[in-house]
């Protein structure tokens, strides 16, 4: 029988279960002594001197452009394929996003759109690292540096990712991180700020500490979802349960997964959720898990090679391009194909769940952000695949999808080299 393969696998560590009842049996489930020693483990491990943990990746950001005192109504600079929370937080914090277009090959804001963007209101930059690749921050920097734009990056997707050997987050003026279940890092939710000049970071802290600590009903459904995440993304659960479910919505043509996404809304006021603080529990896992960090990441690289090497070189197909200097982590593995709809519609019947489009096309996002000029590489980048490379999968079963994957794309109607080259 056929086993289907979810879009998504969370990195777990296999002492989750200890670790969660060493913290109730301490009475430490919601403060304790982890998140401290969370937060001085991941600055050591991207090299900077301190970092503050926040009930949010999102949070984390809105802290640092408030703790950056940027003037209300300045405009900030943002890659237009994003995650629309990013700047819609810029919204909520009083500022105005700007769009900038992608390199559609990267998936990352152009240097150029961006030096395009600025004008005397600018105010700053939000570089995203978005699926695991750094941007060119050689580049970015010295853009940056002329008109003197503060520089946040956007390393919720990357966190390992390396630019000509130094850490992503230790380029700009700050940076932050996301620890939701997807991430490579996973919390069970959680982010995390750092900033070059330690006196922003305090002001961070400042925020940070003042919001309430969360209920333990709270942290503890949290903690019941992650696990419900985990079990029903397993090849033998998943292939009982959502499969079938995505097959039948295929066939009325319905899109279910868009059930998995997060409501596009204005989040101001900001969600109750958002306004707490870092539990112990979670920074406990953390830390456990950076340990893990460097295997997952390898995992995750070696299945993402053996779909380079099944599938780079197939007509009309283009595996992620990395730059020279730019260590991919491989978050998400993108790759355009001919087709692409009906691309995923066959990997679907075959048992490969394909995800489409990972993040947005923010200014496509009119409820949110208003009219806005068409960004068309970042429209042409949204017409990419993903396909699952995650750590858990196994060799043999990356295997088994990059057979299955060439199968079908080999079977597809190629693309002429000109229509490929007008959209990469
Ligand atoms: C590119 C990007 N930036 C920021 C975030 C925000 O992270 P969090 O969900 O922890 O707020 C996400 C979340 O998925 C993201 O994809």
């Amino acid at each position: 029988m056929l086993t289907a393969i979810c879009r998504y696998g969370p990195r777990v560590l296999a002492g989750t279960k200890a670790i969660v009842q060493r913290c109730r049996d301490r009475g430490e489930l919601i403060q304790g002594p982890d998140i401290r020693r969370f937060e001085r483990a991941l600055a050591a491990r991207i090299g900077v001197a301190d970092a503050v943990s926040a009930s949010y990746g999102r949070v984390a950001f809105y802290y640092l452009l408030r703790a950056l005192r940027l003037p209300e109504g300045g405009e900030v600079i943002l890659p237009a394929l994003t995650f629309w929370v990013v700047p819609e937080m810029v919204r909520v914090a009083g500022l105005k996003p700007v769009f900038a277009d992608v390199d559609p090959r990267t998936f990352n804001l152009d240097p150029v759109a961006f030096e395009r963007a600025i004008t005397p209101r600018t105010v700053a930059v939000v570089p995203t690292h978005l699926y695991g690749l750094s941007c060119d921050m050689g580049a970015i920097m010295a853009i940056a540096d002329r008109p003197r734009v503060k520089v946040i990056e956007d390393c919720a997707h990357s966190l390992g990712a390396r630019y000509h050997g130094r850490h992503v987050g230790t380029f700009g003026d700050a940076a932050f991180f996301s620890f939701q279940t997807l991430k490579p890092l996973n919390t069970y939710g959680g982010g995390a700020a750092i900033a070059r000049d330690p006196a922003i970071l305090a002001r961070v802290r400042a925020q940070a500490e003042a919001e309430p600590w969360p209920n333990e009903e709270r942290v503890n459904n949290r903690l019941k979802l992650g696990a419900a995440q985990r079990i029903f993304s397993r090849p033998a659960v998943f292939t009982m349960t959502a499969y079938p479910a995505l097959l039948i919505a295929m066939l009325w043509k319905a899109r279910p997964d868009v059930y998995l996404w997060e409501k596009i809304r204005p989040l101001s006021p900001m969600p109750d959720s958002y306004r707490e603080r870092y539990p112990n529990v979670q920074a406990a896992i953390g830390l456990a898990g950076l340990e893990r960090l460097d295997a997952w990441t390898a995992q995750t690289r070696a299945h993402a090679r053996i779909m380079d090497d099944a599938l780079g070189s197939l007509p009309g197909v283009r595996a992620p391009f990395v730059p020279e200097g730019c260590e991919h982590v491989y978050y998400q593995y993108c790759l355009y194909t001919p087709d692409r709809d009906r691309f995923v519609r066959r990997a679907l019947r075959h048992g490969v769940d394909v995800e489409t489009l990972h993040v947005d096309v923010c200014t496509e996002l009119t409820s949110l952000f208003g009219e806005q000029p068409r960004k068309p590489h970042a429209e042409q980048a949204s017409q990419a695949v993903q396909l699952p490379v995650y750590a858990s999968l196994g060799e043999r079963r990356a295997r088994a999808i990059a057979r299955r994957i060439r199968r079908l794309l080999r079977d597809a109607p190629p693309l002429t080299e000109a229509a490929v080259n007008s959209r990469c």
